[in-house]
Order: structure tokens, then sequence, then C-alpha cells
């Protein structure tokens, strides 16, 4: 059965969809897992990257099913009959790539559209995890790149996860959403006694590897008592910035597989990913 872990952070902007893709290929290209990416923003970066956003432009334009559909699947179409319509949840799936070990990249993609579902939540919180039950046993790892605001899609993701992963930058304001997250995965946890759900870890995103500079160091400091007070692990390998994981963003790479990426930024990257597989007993 597959571990699932979901990437929040209700602040923009940390690298939520960085991790998330590049999290997902290094699990199947250097951990030869199959792998499972649902991508959970109706901004739909993730798609974008990992699929290209040729393809994806494609892939909706031949009518494509996307993580939409799994929420808006018993809503009355608006056709003759106005009946819902069954989902075949294989058919919500993209796969992006499958070696010949076995291993493999697939993507939920998302679409703008999604942003009717926060408009019209009611009762479809437990959708997404009634897709995953249907499909899980396929994967042995599925990543939920989520948007930077808490709402029904929050919970939907809380619904399958087991572990959360928050990628913070070490800025000011870099622990603001923290409260937020803490007092929301305890809601859910008091009403949903049946799961369990924890955070299992922060890590440091995209910081300037050269002098650290005081308001950097400010920071990481606030962040890691907040982290103490909440019982929540840091990781201890970081990911400083490089340019090369916007590239890989573009190309729909793995960073190690990325023109022009330097071998520390690669080593640092597997560093901090085989810290999290860890993490999560993968
Ligand atoms: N380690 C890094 N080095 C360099 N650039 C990075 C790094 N991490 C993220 N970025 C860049 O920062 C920007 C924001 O990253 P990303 O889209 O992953 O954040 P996000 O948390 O998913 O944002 P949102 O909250 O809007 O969903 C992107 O342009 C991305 O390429
Ligand atoms: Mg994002």
């Amino acid at each position: 059965m597959a571990v699932c872990v979901s990437i929040i952070n209700m602040k923009g902007g940390v690298g939520k969809t960085t991790l998330a893709s590049q999290i997902a290929w290094q699990a199947t290209w250097k951990l030869n897992k199959k792998v499972l990416l649902i991508d959970l923003d109706p901004q739909a970066n993730a798609s974008q990257s990992v699929m290209s956003p040729h393809k994806y432009v494609s892939y909706l334009d031949d009518g494509g099913l996307t993580v939409a559909d799994i929420f808006e699947q018993f809503t009355p179409t608006g056709t003759a009959t106005g009946s819902p319509q069954k989902l075949d949840p294989l058919k919500a799936i993209h796969r992006r790539v499958r070696y010949k070990d076995g291993s493999l990249l697939d993507i939920v993609p998302s679409r703008l559209e999604l942003s009717w579902t926060l408009r019209n939540p009611t009762g479809k919180e437990t959708l997404l995890a009634r897709f995953v039950a249907k499909i899980e046993e396929r994967y042995d790892l599925i990543i939920i790149d989520c948007s930077p605001t808490d709402s029904i899609l929050t919970d939907a993701a809380y619904h399958c996860s087991r572990y959360i992963l928050v990628p913070i930058r070490a800025e000011f304001l870099a622990s603001i959403g923290f409260p937020l997250l803490d007092r929301s995965v305890k809601a859910f946890q008091m009403r949903h006694e049946d799961k369990t759900i924890e955070v299992c870890g922060l890590v440091f995103n995209d910081f300037n590897r050269g002098n650290v500079k005081r308001e950097h160091r400010l920071a990481r400091e606030d962040v890691q008592d907040k982290a103490t007070k909440y019982k929540w692990y840091v990781f201890l390998n970081d990911i400083p910035h490089s340019d090369s994981y916007f590239r890989a963003a573009r190309e729909g790479m793995p960073i190690a597989n990325t023109k022009g990426a330097q071998t520390k930024v690669k080593d640092e990257f597997a560093a901090f990913a085989s810290e999290f597989f860890g993490r999560i007993g993968l």
C-alpha cells in the first residue's frame, strides 16, 4: 500500500510545487518506486511542470480528466438527464513515464475549474480519498501538491494522507502559517479519530547559500523555536537556491538529470530526499 504525503504551507511561493515534483521524480528515478503525483492546486503548476505546458494543454484539449472531475463526479452535469456519471479512476491518471524496471511517475493533473469545488464544497471532502483507495495498491508513494489556502481541498488531502511535509523559506514571517496549520491538523484529527496524520517535518528551501544574512538567521531561529513548540521535526538537510530548479520545472525533469545543474545541487537535493524517504519509511 502506498504511503501518502501532502505538501502543505498556507504561505504561498515557498516551494511546495517544486518539492512535490522533485520528490516524485527522485522516488521514481533514484529509488525505482511507483509514484503518483496528485495536483490539488487550481493553478495547476505541478501539472504543467511535470507534463510540460504544451502536453498539459493538449491533454486538456483532448478531454483528459483531472482532479476537478474527481470532485465534481456526482455533480449534475447539465446533460439532458442531468444524471451524474460514474468516473473511471484510471481515466484521471496520466502516465508521465514508466521505466523498464517497472518504476513509474503518474500524475492526476489539475485545472483552473477546480476552483468551482471551492465555491461549492459541500459533501466533497472525502471524494479524493475514495479515489485514492481505488488506485493506491498500484503505487509505493503518493504525493499531493496543495494550494496555499486552508479549504475543503486541504481537508480532502488530510483524508488521504499519513504525513504532511512543510517547505519554508528562511525569511520574515516564515512561520506565520504554523498556528493555522497546527489547528487545522489537530481539528481534523479530532473529527476523525480513526485517522493518523502527522507533520513529518519542515524543510528550509531556496535559501541563499552564500553569506547567511541576519534576517535569514533570525527567521531560522524563529522557525526552529516554533517547531520545538509544536513538536515538529526540522530536516537536517536544507535545499539551497539554485536556478536549476526553475529549469527542471520548465523542462519537466528530475533535478538529478537537469542539464547544467551542478553536482552539489543534485547532491544536496538527494541528501534531503533520502532523509525525507527515511522519515516516511519508504
Ligand atoms: N530551491 C529553489 N531554488 C530556486 N528557485 C526555487 C527553489 N524552490 C522554489 N523555487 C522557485 O520559487 C518559485 C515558487 O516555487 P513554487 O511554485 O514551488 O512554490 P509554491 O509553494 O508551490 O507556490 P504556491 O503557494 O503559489 O503554490 C518558483 O519560481 C520556483 O521555481
Ligand atoms: Mg504550488
